[in-house]
């Protein structure tokens, strides 16, 4: 039976039991019926492999908020992110050029001043994070236009996002150009130290040092406009058949 955790404002957090608890160790599970389409990347055009890209694997949703050398703040929300080192902890961020060829204004600051601030989104505020994503002009900063609340950062200067429960500050330590087949720069991809963490305590058992997911209530991006909520979570570790099972988790 489903444990239902929490219902605030309207959101309900449940645990549930994995799709198949009674699952025995060598028995294979489910494969789809549906046949395999064989994509060949260079039949498709660029925008529709980014399309197909972006649908197929679910990411990180979160806001990067940097600085101008003018010292006007810049949030804009990015899913080609992720956690890829914790030795050293190591954050990463892929910067597209605009359509237009054009650089994104996090790519010129960042370029500026070698650090970012990662802000995680949670389902209270997906609306203003979203329209983050329009095209502002450089002089205007998105935390006044779409109505995020600053935060100071304490070793770089780029603003936290104060409605975010969860706010890296990064360093970048490598910056990787990517070039097409065409010999074009298309993106950048950063590697940021993580060199401080902030969290608030409603999202974090600092004793049990451990997340509650009920409250972080963290946002994934899927394809278009569509993000998904966690609020359901499954351990296959509780299962009786599984439960000797266990290694360790990443
Ligand atoms: C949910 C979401 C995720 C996005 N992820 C990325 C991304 O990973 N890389 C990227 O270059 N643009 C991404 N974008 C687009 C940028 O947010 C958008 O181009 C924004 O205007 C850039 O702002 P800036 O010029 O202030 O940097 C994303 C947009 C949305 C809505």
């Amino acid at each position: 039976m489903p444990t239902k955790v929490s219902n605030t404002n309207g959101q309900t957090f449940q645990k549930v039991p994995t799709s198949n608890a009674n699952w025995k160790m060598g028995e294979p599970q489910k494969i789809l019926s549906g046949k395999t389409l064989t994509i060949e990347p260079n039949n498709y055009t660029s925008s529709q492999l980014h399309q197909f890209l972006l649908g197929s694997f679910p990411r990180p949703a979160c806001i990067i908020s940097t600085i101008s050398p003018e010292g006007i703040s810049n949030a804009a929300p990015y899913s080609f992110t992720n956690l890829v080192c914790s030795d050293p902890p190591t954050f990463s961020l892929t910067v597209f050029k605009n359509p237009d060829g054009s650089l994104k204004d996090t790519q010129v600051n960042i370029d500026a001043s070698n650090e970012f601030a990662v802000n995680l989104i949670s389902d209270w505020f997906v609306e203003s994070a979203h329209a983050s994503g329009m095209n502002c002009s450089p002089e205007v900063s998105e935390f006044e236009h779409v109505g995020f609340t600053p935060k100071p950062s304490t070793i770089i200067k780029s603003p936290l996002i104060a409605q975010s429960p969860v706010n890296y500050e990064c360093k970048v330590s490598t910056r990787i150009p990517f070039i097409n087949k065409e010999g074009r720069e298309t993106a950048i991809c950063y590697m940021g130290e993580i060199v401080r963490i902030h969290v608030n305590e409603q999202v974090f058992d600092n004793e049990k040092s451990s997340f509650l997911y009920e409250n972080l209530r963290p946002l994934v991006k899927l394809g278009g406009s569509l993000y998904a909520k966690v609020n359901t979570v499954v351990d296959p570790t509780q299962n009786s058949s599984t439960s000797s099972t266990s290694s360790s988790s990443q």
